[in-house]
């Protein structure tokens, strides 16, 4: 069944490829419009980046709305550092030739929200979750509307990977986190227990550098530069594909393993800001993902992809 998808992002090369893989699958997914936030780059290179990434689709029919520039509390972190300063590792994206939008990612996610069916939108949120925590704040009436917001965010066994208490959607905007976690809406958290489990490992990449798609080659040029730092910074092979598991989850949630739970943020500001405490709690809203198969869930975002 198709659902209606609204992505607010950060894009990032990680970001850049869920939205890619969510693009090749319009049978399922009918994305309403891509909001932006400040977080691995700054949200006017964000913004710049979605706009790339549905011009490379030929989808520029999709809005992209510009949110906010800064955390609701904190001092700004950006993720320059592995994304590269562009946002897009080594991958150059086309020069959207549309007009920008107008109004603000805030003004949109309350308006459409705020005029929608109980119930009847799914929000994907792919980067600290200023957004929407604003337009709860403004508006608390609209999650009602929403049928699922699925984040990527957060850790439990895994610690962290911005400090090593905390990932970084949530250290980038903690107060953010914890307002969106605490709201009433049935969400779906993957983090870096589970997206850790999916690595672009040497055979992919090649398999991606392979690919005649341009959807894959631009994957295949972003994650090189990712692939590159994770080895220098990790000593890891292969960097993770965080944001595309929740595509994958919208796709074939048959390949997740879920827990209920609850989730405290830490927002103290001291040395675990952004810390997840994870704990199994019965009948909650609120489902972690402990696990995921991820040879078929890479198998899935690429055959998605070459479908842009
Ligand atoms: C998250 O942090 C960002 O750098 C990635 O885009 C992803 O959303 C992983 O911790
Ligand atoms: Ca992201």
């Amino acid at each position: 069944m198709q659902r209606s998808v609204i992505i607010d992002c950060d894009p990032g090369v990680d970001d850049c490829i869920a939205l890619l893989a969510a693009l090749g699958a319009p049978e399922q997914i009918d994305l309403r419009a891509i909001c932006v936030v400040a977080g691995n780059v700054p949200v006017d290179t964000c913004a710049r980046n979605a706009r790339g990434v549905l011009a490379l689709a030929g989808r520029e029919d999709i809005p992209v709305y510009s949110g906010c520039d800064r955390p609701m509390q904190v001092d700004p972190v950006f993720a320059e550092h592995i994304h590269g300063a562009s946002g897009l590792g080594d991958a150059k994206l086309p020069e959207s030739t549309v007009t920008p939008a107008t109004l603000g990612a805030v003004d949109y996610l309350c308006e459409t929200l705020g005029q929608a069916e109980p119930a009847s939108i799914t929000l994907v949120i792919t980067g600290p979750m200023t957004n929407f925590a604003t337009a709860l704040q403004r508006d608390p009436n609209i999650v009602e509307a929403v049928r699922e917001v699925v984040i990527m965010g957060g850790a439990s066994v895994e610690g962290g990977n911005i400090t090593p208490h905390a990932e970084f959607n949530i250290f980038a905007d903690p107060d953010a986190a914890a307002i969106v976690l605490a709201s009433a809406c049935p969400t779906v958290l993957i983090g870096l227990d589970a997206t850790l489990q999916i690595r672009c490992t040497p055979p992919r990449m090649s398999e991606l550098e392979a690919s005649s798609h341009p959807a894959c080659h631009a994957a295949a040029e972003m994650i090189a530069h990712v692939n590159r730092i994770y080895g220098e910074v990790y000593g890891a092979e292969g960097a993770a594909l965080h944001d595309p598991c929740t595509i994958g989850y919208l796709l074939a949630p048959e390949l997740y393993d879920l827990v209920s739970v609850s989730a405290k943020v830490d927002c103290s500001g001291g040395e675990r800001r952004g810390q997840t405490v994870i704990t199994p709690a019965q009948s909650s809203g609120l489902q972690w993902v402990t696990g995921l198969r991820d040879g078929p869930l890479f198998d899935l975002l690429v055959r998605h992809m070459e479908r842009v």
